[in-house]
């Protein structure tokens, strides 16, 4: 397959590599190319140049989005940061058509100043916007109708999505929700191959807000005093 992940960060890094590894052809989408070939200085999270995660990984091709959308057959994973992703996407709605897109961008405001902060390893914890009433998930949807919006992996930390058997054995669930049955199995699909034997259907992609709005119960478990799991553990549907 040709796979197409748009964005270099840290999420969109697990899932190149995995990719890689697991044989697909894998396209990535940046803004700039030029300008992120350019970068020598790891990014405000620690982050290495792309260059360098690049050099480890021959065969996995630069794009702008817009090519990077193209070079797809069939399956895009979206990594752009969730405060931008529904603009950058817009502009490339023409290489999405027809595409299925998994959706793991979080919402989040980072620069916000709450009466009643929560505050986390990292600062102030974020605020999610959209949320409650909508999702990303659904924006991106609305902004994209000819392409099928599946929301997936953002219950869990990146390297526990492309690595679940380094959590409990693997003994722990991931969900999927969308509109597009079809979207949905090759989303499913997807995480079969990464290893997940536990895949939740949560229905239709409205319930990408309680997967969004999951972000804080993780932040809670994740650093809540005393637990020091980090990102690092698993959540079980028992049924
Ligand atoms: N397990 C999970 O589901 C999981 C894990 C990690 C993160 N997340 C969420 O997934 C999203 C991506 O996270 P990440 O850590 O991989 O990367 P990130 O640092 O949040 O975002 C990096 C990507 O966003 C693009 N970007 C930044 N500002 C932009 C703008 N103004 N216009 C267009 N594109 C822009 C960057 O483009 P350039 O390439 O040009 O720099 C880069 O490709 C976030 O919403 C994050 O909260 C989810």
């Amino acid at each position: 397959m040709k796979v197409t992940v748009l964005g270099t960060g840290g999420g969109a890094r697990a899932h190149i590599a995995k990719l890689a590894e697991l044989g697909e052809e894998v396209h990535v989408g940046t803004r700039d190319v030029h300008a992120t070939l350019a970068r020598t200085e790891p990014d405000m999270m620690g982050t290495a140049p792309f260059k360098d995660f690049l050099a480890e990984h021959p065969g996995v091709e630069l794009h702008s989005f817009g090519d990077a959308a193209a070079a797809s057959d069939g399956l895009v994973i979206n990594g752009i940061d969730g405060h931008n992703a529904v603009a950058a996407l817009s502009a490339i709605a023409d290489q999405l058509d027809g595409k299925t897109l998994i959706d793991y961008a979080v919402p989040f405001i980072y620069r916000h100043s709450p009466e009643h902060p929560w505050a986390t390893p990292w600062g102030i914890m974020p605020k999610l916007d959209p949320c409650d009433s909508d999702s990303l998930g659904e924006q991106i949807q609305r902004a994209l109708p000819r392409t099928r919006v599946v929301k997936s992996f953002v219950t869990q930390e990146q390297t526990t999505v492309v690595d679940p058997a380094s959590v409990g054995g693997g003994d722990h669930t991931m969900f999927v929700a969308g509109d597009d049955p079809d979207a949905k199995q090759q989303a499913t699909d997807l995480l079969k191959a990464y290893g997940w034997t536990d895949i939740l259907d949560l229905g239709p992609l409205v319930c990408a807000r309680g997967m969004e709005m999951y972000a804080h119960v993780h932040s809670a478990i994740g650093f809540g005093p005393g637990h020091q799991f980090g990102g690092h553990f698993g959540i079980k549907v028992v049924r």
